[in-house]
């Protein structure tokens, strides 16, 4: 497989990109004036608890967000690069204006943005072989023949670790173990090569074992393809072994954004502390217990005033942080944090 070679020009910018959904009981603001980009080749990590929005932030770059959901403001721009070197042109389509069931979007998933998540039972059809539905997913996208798709679909599975990829073709998914569906999905997702692969927890239901083998194999994908990654996890080990950016999520927001290095090593936001806290440390005896957030993540319909964070914040300060909203600054060298402690307010 040729490797590619480009440069860091940006892939996608999301612009206080806001989803909401609309349910009788009220109105969940599951991404609510959400802004990143990520660059060509590059991985970012989404981090955060449990309904903070991270997997509606894929929905919505992909326009998949189920009905009562939808994109109420903002703008995804997808920047697309045709040819190489020099004569390389670039051109820019904003996702959220495009009809979620147009002929656009559909050329563009799977191809230039792919998705894989945590069960791959629900992206591939029980009655299907393998190879037929990677074979279709090529077919759909690229100009070969079926013999060239089941060449491509084979190949694509031996790259993903299936070392008997001329008989994984002709299964079907029920009839391969997790790991080996796991891989077969990823297959699946870079047969056509994207831009952009979304990661959404992928490797949430397996075992250490088969996690680290299927992170190692999308790192050596990434490098040949030079594809970019957007990795969705709650788990801080996977970001620190796979992302060069992080963006921490809380209730809808960002509440910070460094390189995966200054995340670690100096976290800002007393919610990314919390998070690093309840890390198990290696070599912590079993008996200690490890340290988790206090206090529960809010009613989607009962949003704290001011920081959203607040009831939870061991650096609360009365009168600020419970009425004015915070903005982004810049804490120093790139490291973005949306907290009263760093904007001056709070001295
Ligand atoms: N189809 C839906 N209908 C109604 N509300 C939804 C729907 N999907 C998501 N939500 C709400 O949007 C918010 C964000 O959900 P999302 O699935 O993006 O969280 P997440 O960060 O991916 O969480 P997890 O780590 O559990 O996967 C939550 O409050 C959730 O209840
Ligand atoms: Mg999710």
């Amino acid at each position: 497989m040729a490797r590619v070679n480009q440069g860091q020009g940006m892939l996608i910018e999301v612009n206080n990109l806001k989803t909401y959904f609309f349910l009788d009981e009220g109105t969940v603001r599951a991404v609510d004036g959400v802004t990143f980009d990520i660059k060509r080749g590059q991985t970012l990590g989404v981090v955060g608890e449990s309904g903070c929005g991270k997997s509606v932030t894929g929905q919505s770059i992909l326009r998949i967000v189920p009905h009562p959901g939808r994109i109420v403001e903002g703008s995804i721009l997808l920047h697309r690069y045709k040819g190489n070197g020099a004569s390389e042109t670039e051109t820019v389509v904003d996702l959220t204006k495009l009809d979620p069931m147009g002929d656009e979007i559909r050329s563009i998933r799977g191809a230039e943005i792919a998705l894989i998540f945590q069960e791959p039972m629900t992206s591939f059809s029980p009655v299907h072989t393998i190879g037929n539905q990677i074979m279709e997913a090529i077919l759909l996208h690229q100009d070969v023949t079926k013999d060239e798709a089941r060449e491509i679909a084979i190949d694509m599975l031996r790259h993903c670790g299936l070392p008997r990829a001329d008989d994984v073709i002709n299964r079907y998914p029920w009839e391969l173990s997790g790991g080996m569906r796991q891989r077969a999905m990823i297959a699946m997702a870079l047969s056509c090569r994207p831009s952009l692969l979304i990661a959404d927890e992928p490797t949430t239901a397996l075992d250490v074992t088969t996690e680290a083998q299927i992170l190692t194999l999308m790192q050596g994908l990434q490098e040949e393809m030079g594809m970019a990654i957007m990795y969705i996890t709650h788990n801080l080990g996977v970001i620190a072994e796979m992302a060069e950016e992080v963006i921490v999520m809380y209730l809808g927001k960002v509440v910070e954004r460094a390189d995966v290095d200054s995340l670690f090593y100096d976290p800002k936001h007393p919610y990314t502390r919390a998070l690093l806290r309840s890390i198990p440390k290696i070599g912590r005896r079993s008996r200690v217990r490890l340290d988790t957030i206090e206090g529960m993540v809010p009613d989607p319909y009962n949003i704290p005033p001011g920081c959203t964070f607040h009831p939870r914040c061991r650096s609360f300060m009365p009168g600020i942080c419970n009425v004015i909203e915070p903005q982004m600054v810049d804490a120093g060298g790139g490291h973005l944090v949306s907290c009263h402690l760093y904007d001056g307010k709070g001295k």
